[in-house]
């Protein structure tokens, strides 16, 4: 890259995180605010391009019904049938004789093809022309075309329908060697096909048809790419796939393709169907979203439902590429503003390692099945339904907190629910706990992951709306998630595991495809926190529960960068706490990786293993969860010996160790927090 272009990249960077508009739309946007009872969405005056050239008016007035800032720059249009010379050439030689196959790559293009050449040509003298020669039809869309205008394919292309499928059934057909191959083509050339044909022997004519050229006025269009190359626009809404191929060529003939691309990468960009999604993808962009039913209206009105919590998760992620490229990794400040009325809350100085009146005090797994409460709904569902109805996760996450008079709530959901995207056959059985029909082994089982999105675990940012509300700015709530590697290892094992023998075979074998398998759960954890963040959860815990099966060595090298990078991208006033058990042998690496809290188990001396951090984190823990089991008296003097390893320096968040268990007494529960808030009250 030039130094020119590297000076324009700079600018855009600076120029989005400083310049945007979100944290405008943030304080406008009704979703956001803390106080609204209101959760209907809107842009709250977001800056929207759309490339509609034929609604370009009700696309605008759309919008701005919607709160949104119009800008309409219509991409295209219409070219006549007539001038598509190259059609017309085709036709003359067709009629001629002069080609021995033509392949038909696209249903829209076949169809635009015959369009333009029957305004010379009787359709049956081409269709009679056709049925001479061999004729091959790429996928299901341009057989049906072809069929429906009376052409029967000689070679059907077999799926996956890529330019070698194509080019293995042509030549199994018929020699190439000398013969004249015609390629009709929409938009898009594919060079491979004709150099794979070339290299056979095959001279080959491409047939490129249009029907949309770009608009005689291109002044609009040319205004809404500086304004996303300069990164003055939030949302971008694609309506069909010629607009995309226009927007990117138009961008690369002015010279600012690769500002553009950076400026998408920090929109929220949608598109009407999964036609023109592909061609969004096609270019290396990403889709964000798409209507349930590709009509202009329900595309503005995700539009409106998601820009902002998409812009929140794509723009910090931006900042943390950025981070995880230099070379120290540090947390980013975000563009998101402090809004969290919590700041001096005890279990908020904590995580800073401020002094507090008394040690702030939860408990992982506070509500679970210990309760009658919790135990009282679960009977009537599901868990994973449970965690997929915020009303339900909502109220036994609030139960727990009042029941408990804890300083903290965590939201109910779990650690596996990004397994659901995923599309692996999670379900929990009675007893034998989270099992994964489909597990990830190999690298083919990692490329069928489909591409996810934060959005498929939008409820668990509804639950978090519903607490957040209800618990009215007077406790802290506790978003989390599982780290990389605890979720690899339930997606490689299948469910729980006693010796992580798949996890580790899998990473001492294949450890290039477990880099790849950890950067995206990386990637999707941290986009799946931010998700969080931005519906409301002020402080969010990393649960590397499994995490201490590992050595030290192999903890360094395949899994710190990994869950370093989910922690990086964490905006820095969110205070993240990062949990482990068996990890005494590992603090001082998980502290390298991050977390402003580390969660220590019930094996270690919490004095020594604070010393070992030299204080320079906070920690949290570490009460055998088992003591629970003994009477008060018992439970009240293992909470002081605790107490007294921490020795009241700030920055001690009480927890027990690991998860609470289900047979633990309530009354007990309860009793080991009034006596943590009593005896530690300074
Ligand atoms: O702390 C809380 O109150 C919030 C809710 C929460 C749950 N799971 C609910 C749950 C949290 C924070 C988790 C995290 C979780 N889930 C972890 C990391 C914490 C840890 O214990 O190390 C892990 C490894 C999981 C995966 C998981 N979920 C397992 C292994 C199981 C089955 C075993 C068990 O404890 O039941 C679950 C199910 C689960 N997650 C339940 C609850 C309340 C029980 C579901 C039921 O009612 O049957």
């Amino acid at each position: 890259m030039n130094d020119e272009s590297c000076q324009l990249k700079a600018q855009v960077w600076t120029g989005c995180r400083t310049h945007g508009k979100i944290d405008d739309a943030l304080a406008m946007n009704p979703e956001t605010q803390s106080n609204s009872s209101d959760i209907t969405p809107g842009f709250g005056g977001l800056r929207v391009v759309a490339f509609e050239s034929r609604m370009a008016a009700e696309v605008a007035t759309m919008i701005e019904r919607r709160g949104g800032i119009a800008m309409v720059a219509p991409a295209m249009r219409e070219v006549p049938l007539e001038d598509n010379h190259a059609a017309l050439d085709f036709a003359e030689h067709l009629l001629a004789g002069e080609f021995d196959a033509v392949i038909f790559m696209t249903g829209v293009g076949t169809r635009a093809l015959f369009a333009a050449m029957e305004t010379r040509h009787q359709r049956a003298a081409l269709v009679a022309a056709l049925a001479a020669i061999t004729t091959v039809a790429r996928g299901p869309k341009p057989i049906r075309v072809m069929r429906d205008l009376g052409v029967e394919p000689s070679i059907v292309v077999p799926e996956p329908n890529t330019w070698r499928e194509v080019l293995g059934a042509l030549a199994a057909k018929i020699a190439l060697k000398g013969k004249r191959v015609a390629v009709q083509e929409y938009g898009v050339s594919n060079h491979e096909l004709t150099a794979g044909l070339e290299a056979r022997g095959a001279r080959v004519t491409i047939v490129p048809v249009y029907r949309w050229t770009l608009p005689a006025d291109r002044a609009p269009l040319r205004a809404a790419l500086n304004a996303i190359a300069g990164c003055a626009a939030d949302v971008a809404i694609f309506t069909s796939s010629n607009q995309v191929t226009n927007v990117i060529q138009l961008a690369e003939a002015e010279g600012i393709g690769d500002s553009v691309k950076h400026g998408f990468a920090r929109m929220a960009v949608g598109s009407i169907g999964p036609v023109c999604s592909e061609q969004i993808r096609a270019y290396g962009l990403s889709v964000d979203f798409e209507p349930e039913h590709s009509k202009l209206g329900h595309l503005i009105k995700e539009a409106a439902a998601q820009a902002t919590l998409i812009l929140i998760a794509k723009r910090a992620n931006a900042d943390r590429i950025e981070a995880v490229a230099s070379p120290t990794l540090r947390r980013v400040p975000s563009s998101i503003p402090t809004r969290s009325p919590l700041a001096d809350h005890p279990m908020m100085k904590a995580c800073r390692r401020e002094p507090t009146p008394y040690t702030p005090i939860w408990l992982m797994r506070q509500a679970g099945r210990y309760m009658p409460e919790y135990r009282r709904i679960r009977e009537q569902h599901d868990f994973l339904e449970m965690c997929k109805r915020p009303e339900l996760s909502a109220e036994v996450t609030i139960t727990a907190v009042e029941r408990l008079k804890v300083d903290a709530a965590i939201i109910f959901a779990d650690i596996l629910l990004p397994l659901i995207p995923m599309e692996v056959g999670l379900h929990f059985e009675k007893g034998d706990g989270p099992i994964i029909d489909r597990p990830i082994r190999t690298e083919a089982d990692l490329d069928r992951i489909p591409d996810m999105d934060v959005a498929a675990l939008g409820f668990v940012g509804n639950a978090i709306k519903l607490v957040h509300r209800a618990l009215g700015g007077k406790t802290p709530l506790i978003g989390f998630a599982g780290a990389p590697f605890t979720l690899a290892s339930y997606l490689i094992e299948g469910g729980s595991s006693r010796q992580y023998q798949a996890t580790k075979t899998f990473m001492y074998t294949q450890p290039e495809t477990w880099h790849r398998l950890m950067e995206l759960l990386a990637r999707f954890t941290a986009d799946y926190l931010k998700m969080q963040i931005a519906a409301g959860a002020d402080i969010v815990q990393i649960f590397d529960s499994w995490v201490g099966s590992l050595g030290p060595d192999d903890y360094r090298r395949f899994v710190l960068p990994h869950t370093a990078s989910v922690i990086a991208a964490i905006p820095a006033e969110v205070p993240v706490m990062h949990f482990g058990t068996v990890t005494g042998n590992l603090l001082e690496l998980m502290r390298e990786a991050g977390g402003d809290v580390i969660g220590l188990d019930w094996r270690v001396n919490l004095a020594d293993a604070w010393a070992r951090l030299n204080y320079s984190v906070a920690v949290q823990g570490n009460l055998d969860p088992i003591a629970l089991f003994a009477d008060v008296a018992e439970i009240r003097n293992r909470a002081r010996a605790i107490l007294d390893q921490a020795g009241g320096r700030p920055g001690h968040i009480f927890n027990l160790g690991h998860g609470i268990l289900p047979e633990t007494p309530v009354d007990h529960a309860i009793a080991l927090i009034d006596a943590v808030h009593e005896m530690s009250a300074r």
